[in-house]
Parts: structure tokens; sequence; C-alpha cells
């Protein structure tokens, strides 16, 4: 089939406007949009300035108002527990409406705020839509963040409610949620008046009176509300009203709350659903991501159930529940037609099925693609991909700033031919520029920092969370007229971006975003540690992985092994597990330029083995021979 990509791309080019009103057709408003874009409102302008709509409304009411209440909606497929759990439209429906009474009555509504800290379960999915039902916003905070991460969160958000769970569970361990949660609340400025917990059968967790609500009793009391005649409406919302503020890493120990509006966000999700990843009403597609993570929200739970498919929501790991075939056995099991993943996922699958047998132990007949992102997808990853699965496996490259991909092949609209080691083409909405350091365009195949030209389309961040200054601060001002991604990269002459890296503090370990300053602030919290610089090291599996280099104080007289471990459990403790911070390098001094900036990526080329310039402006060279003593020691 002859792509349609290049004249869909002309038609967003010629109108965009018109392009994205035609595609607002595809949802259903309380009131419909009549202009598409409004350039004075907000920090850039805003879409669809006088929609009014529901996401949930368009999420599950419609489709079993449509007579499809019987078409299942989720499948949780739970590889650590064994469990599997069949939930249809009109059931999932009942269980939102229920959570969304229960809301209502502690009082949540229009604009408020609810965090959700939850593991990979259905009801973190009728979490998310019982607050779309009622105008709420939500907030997801990923499990392997810990204590202090949510209550940063929590004071950004000042949430009015927090839904959660006694437990996650990993492979290895039960994650006590419950401890977390009241440690962050104890350690949070705002002060939360109410959580509603879940009992997991795998822990109970003790309750705060007056403040904790048992999830099963409010489901039990709402479900009977309901059978009883209590409507719950869909509450209207302005389509630019945020549907939820999902919390990133930037620079500095302030994730940055980015903002999601319901009715653009609607439509950028509708259109890729159908023209991206080629998947619609009564398919169904298996995103194995977390719902914390952007990826999981746009195409674990709202991308699918706006298209009425059925999305599976997996709660394992790729490895090692049980094995490195586990993908496979869920895409064969429930006929899954796309798969979405990181290439760290497939790099640990390779490593344990290094000849790619596992897939052909499976029925895969109605498996059609493999999708990557979160992180560069390397040639080797996607050629062992290619060979073991025998379709096509498309990278794509997007940001929880974005929300939706930026750069993809549309399978949709009829595949391009795939350059490896490229993230495909920019999609609709979105018109990539290679710039240099005063903002002039370069040519094809140069290298540079990859901006955005303003507007960014429906669905991309219009805002921080309360935090327009910070907004245009680290992503207009670099360069005037344009949004900046802080990835670099090249444009080729056929129009196939390379993303190549990142130019900030952020690091990607196995496909999670992380910020190297904060957990720079947290080791440099530690009494002994005198000064501090923590880079991403080059790792096979996950990407990359965190090193932290420390100057101790002089008069530390502690022991220096015993000082690593705490600084490994200090960024445990402070960030999470998931920074998989582990490896602490004790040298003499910092290199540094005379001006007194850390030399950081000489330090990164010396833990990844990579040649590299003595740089001209370095205070004191013998600095670099005390970094290679200690790597090397
Ligand atoms: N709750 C609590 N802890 C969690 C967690 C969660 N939801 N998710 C991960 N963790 C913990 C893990 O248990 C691990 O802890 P440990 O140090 O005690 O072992 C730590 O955080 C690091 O976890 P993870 O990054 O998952 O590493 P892993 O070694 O357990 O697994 C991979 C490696 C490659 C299998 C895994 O990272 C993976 O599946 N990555 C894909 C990520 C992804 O989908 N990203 C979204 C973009 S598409
Ligand atoms: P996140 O906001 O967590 O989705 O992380 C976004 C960052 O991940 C991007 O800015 C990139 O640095 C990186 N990234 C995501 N997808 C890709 C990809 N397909 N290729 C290269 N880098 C990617």
């Amino acid at each position: 089939m002859t792509s349609r990509y290049h004249e869909t791309y002309a038609t967003w080019r010629r109108d965009p406007e018109g392009f994205w009103l035609a595609a607002a057709e595809d949802i259903t408003w309380t009131r419909k949009p009549t202009r598409a874009f409004d350039p004075a409102a907000g920090v850039y302008g805003h879409w669809f300035p006088d929609g009014e709509c529901n996401t949930c409304f368009n999420a599950l009411d419609r489709h079993v108002e449509a007579g499809r209440g019987d078409a299942i909606a989720v499948i949780h497929d739970s590889a650590i527990t064994g469990r599997q759990r069949h939930i249809s439209y009109r059931d999932l429906l009942r269980e939102v409406q229920a959570l969304a009474a229960s809301l209502a009555d502690l009082g949540v509504g229009k604009g408020d705020r609810v965090l959700i800290y939850m593991p990979m379960v259905p009801e973190a999915i009728v979490s998310m839509l019982a607050c779309a039902r009622v105008g709420a916003i939500h907030s997801v905070v990923f499990g392997g963040f810990a204590a202090p991460e949510l209550a940063t969160r929590i004071d950004d958000a000042t949430p009015k409610v927090i839904l959660s769970a006694s437990c996650g569970l990993e492979p290895t361990r039960k994650v006590e949620y419950k401890p977390l949660l009241d440690r962050a609340i104890d350690l949070a400025a705002h002060k939360v008046s109410a959580t509603i917990i879940l009992q997991r059968l795998e822990l109970e967790c003790s309750m705060v009176s007056g403040r904790d609500h048992d999830w099963a009793a409010l489901r039990a009391a709402g479900l009977a509300a309901i059978d009883a005649g209590r409507d719950v409406p869909c509450v209207p919302v302005k389509a630019t009203d945020p549907l939820y503020v999902l919390y990133t890493s930037g620079t500095t120990g302030k994730p940055k709350g980015v903002v999601r509006d319901n009715g653009g966000y609607m439509i950028a999700l509708s259109w890729s659903m159908r023209a991206i990843f080629d998947t619609d009403e009564g398919e169904t597609f298996f995103c194995a991501s977390d719902v914390g993570w952007v990826v999981g929200h746009s195409y674990i739970v709202y991308g699918p159930l706006l298209r009425g498919a059925t999305t599976i929501l997996y709660e394992g790991k790729p490895v090692g529940t049980p094995d490195a075939g586990a993908f496979w056995r869920v895409a064969a099991e429930h006929g899954a037609k796309a798969l979405i993943t990181a290439p760290t996922a497939i790099r640990g699958m390779r490593k344990e099925d290094p000849e790619g047998q596992l897939p052909a132990r499976y029925d895969l007949s109605k498996f059609e693609a493999l999708f990557l992102a979160g992180e560069r997808a390397d040639p080797e990853t996607l050629i062992w991909a290619e060979e073991a699965l025998g379709c096509p496996v498309i990278d794509h490259w997007w940001q929880t700033e974005s929300g939706w991909p930026i750069a993809a092949n549309p399978k949709g609209l009829g595949l391009l031919p795939v350059k490896r080691g490229s993230p495909g083409v920019a999609m609709p909405g979105f018109d990539i520029r290679i710039l240099d350091a005063f903002g002039q365009a370069v040519e094809a195949n140069e290298m540079g920092a990859i901006a955005l030209k303003l507007p960014l389309p429906p669905g991309a961040l219009p805002s921080l969370w309360n935090a327009d200054d910070r907004f245009r601060e680290s992503y207009l001002e670099a360069y005037p007229g344009y949004y900046s991604t802080s990835d670099a990269g090249f444009v080729d002459e056929e129009g196939y971006v390379y993303v190549m890296g990142r130019t900030d503090d952020v690091i990607n370990v196995a496909g999670h975003r992380l910020s190297t300053g904060e957990m720079e602030e947290a080791v440099a919290g530690h009494p002994a540690v005198a000064e501090c610089a923590v880079i991403g090291m080059r790792d096979e599996l996950k990407g990359e992985l965190p090193c932290g280099f420390v100057v101790l104080k002089n008069a530390s007289r502690q022991d220096r092994s015993e000082i690593e471990r705490e600084l490994v459990a200090l960024v445990r403790d402070r960030i999470g597990p998931v920074a998989a911070f582990k490896r602490v390098i004790v040298v003499d001094r910092l290199p540094k330029t005379r001006s007194g900036k850390i030399l950081r990526r000489t330090m990164k080329a010396i833990v990844d083995r990579d040649e590299f310039d003595m740089p001209a402006t370095i205070e004191d060279p013998a600095a670099i021979d005390d970094v290679k003593r200690a790597v090397e020691g």
C-alpha cells in the first residue's frame, strides 16, 4: 500500500485549523467547537477554545450507548499473580460511576486535583476515568518513586483526595505503598483530608481512621446507590480545562507538572490510534508501559478506550515473569494487534533469548507490529526484533510534554520505508526544525537542537501546572517562536528525524526519564559529601545508569565503602528504586573549567571508556587522571 503520509502532512500544512477541526468530528462534544485555535489565549494559544466535552463520556458512555457495552474494554493480565480479569465497557462504566460517586461525596468536583499512586491494576484506570467523569484533574505518580518524591507532587498539585493501594508487586518483593504514602502525607505541607485505599489480596495495610477509606466498602455503597437510581453524570468541562497533571523530571529537584487538556488530547489520541498505531474499535492493543508514565496515560488508558478498542493492562516484566517470552504470551493469548514497549525491554529479552526463538512458540497471527519508544532504538535491537517477530518494528519519538508521537512511521496511513536508527518523520501538527546555537536552521544531516515551531498541536502541553513562567523559561525562551525539546539530532534529506540524546541533565534509565540534578541534590545532602556530580553512564541493558562522583569532606572519618552504601540508600530513599542509583566513585576532586563548571561530559567519556580531547578550559588537567584512576580502581 502506498503511504498516505505525505498527502496527510501536506493537508495539515495547508490548513492546520481545518485539519484539526475535521479530526474533532471523532469525538462527542457537549458543545461543538466553532474554532480550532485561539492564538491569544494561554501562553502560546489554546486548542478548541469554545468546545465543551467530557473525556470519560468519550472513553466509556459513548460506546455503551452505541450498543457496545459487552465489548471488552480492559484485560488485566498479571504475570506476577497469574490472575486475569476481562472487564466489559458496561462493567467498567459501572465501576467508574461508583468511584465517581464516592469522589463526589468526598467533595471532589470540577477542577479539584486527585493524586493516584497505584500499581498496574484495573482500579488505576477506574481512578483516572472517575476523575475525568467529575471534571477533576488527576495526577498519577509512578509506584517506583519514594515518599519524598510523592510529597513534592502532593505539595505542587495540592490534591483533595489520594487514591492508592496496599501494595505493588515486583517479581521479587511486595512494594508496600501504604507506609510510603503515609510518610509522604506527613512530609507534605499540603494536608490531604481523605484517601481511598484498595486492599489487595496479597497484602492488607493499616488504615488511618477518619482519613483513609476502604475502596471495597465505598465501591459496594456506590454500586448499590447506582442500582437504586443514583445518577452520576459526566460533568462537561471546557476543552481547554486540564484532564491531568503528570510530573516529569527536569534539571532541578522540582519536577515539572505537565498539564494536559481534555479536548485537544482526545482528538490527538483518537487521530494517532488510527493513523499511527492502526488500531480501532474491536481490536486489541497492548501497551507494556506503566500508568505512571505518559505512554501509559495515552496508550494504555485513553487512546484505546477513546477508540472503543480493548486495552491490555499488564502487571509483570518483559523478562523473569516467568521468562523472556512473557510479552509474546500476552500478545498471543489476548490477540493483540500491536505492542508498544521500550527498547530496553527488548534488549532484556534479547539477552535471555539471543536467537529470538521464544516468539515462535506463540500464535502471533493477529500481531502486526511492534512499536518502540522512550529512548533511542539501537539498530541491533531493531534487527533482533524484526527477525524474531517477522513483522515491522517501528520506532517513534515523543515526550511527556508532547503527549503523543512527534515523529513516527504511521502504520495506519501506510508505512514508509523503515530507516533503522530513525524514529521516522514528523507527524501532522509537529513542525520539526534543527537549529544551531544562534537559532538558525541547519542543513539536512547536520546535528543541532531539535525544536518545534509554535504552536504545538492539540494534545501537547499548553503549560506547566501553576507555572507559566517556568514553562516559558524551560521551553520557549531558548529559541523564540519555537518549543525546545531538549533533544539533539538531525533530519535527513527525506525528512527522517534522528534523535541522538538530551542536551540537558536528564538521563534515560530503562526508558525512565530521570534528573541527574535531582540525584545530585540528594547525594549532596549526605554529611560526608563536600561536592558531587551525577552522570549517566552507558549500560547495555538499561541504556544509561546513573553514576555518582563524590568528593568527601576532609573531616570525614567514615569508611568509604560505608559512605558509598549510605549514598545508594539515600538516593533510593529520596527518589526511589526506579533511579537505579547503584554506583558511587569517590574522587579527590572533580574536574572543572577555570570558571568552575564541572566537566560532566568528560567524566562521562571516562566511565564510558570513550575517546575524548582534554577540554581547553580545564583548570587542572591532573583532576582528569584522578577520575581515570578512581574509575579503573
Ligand atoms: N513500583 C515499585 N518499584 C518499582 C516499580 C514500581 N512500579 N517499577 C520498578 N520498580 C523498582 C524495581 O523493583 C527495581 O528495584 P530493585 O532495585 O529493588 O531491583 C527498580 O525499581 C528498577 O526497576 P526497573 O527499571 O523496572 O528495572 P528492572 O531491573 O526491574 O527491569 C527492565 C528492567 C528493562 C525489564 C524494565 O526496566 C522495563 O521493563 N523497562 C521498560 C520501561 C518502560 O516501559 N518505560 C515506559 C516507556 S515506553
Ligand atoms: P519521557 O518524557 O519520559 O517520555 O522522555 C522523553 C525523552 O525520551 C525524549 O526527550 C528523548 O530524549 C527520549 N526518547 C523518547 N523516545 C525516543 C526515541 N524514539 N528515540 C530517541 N529518544 C527518545
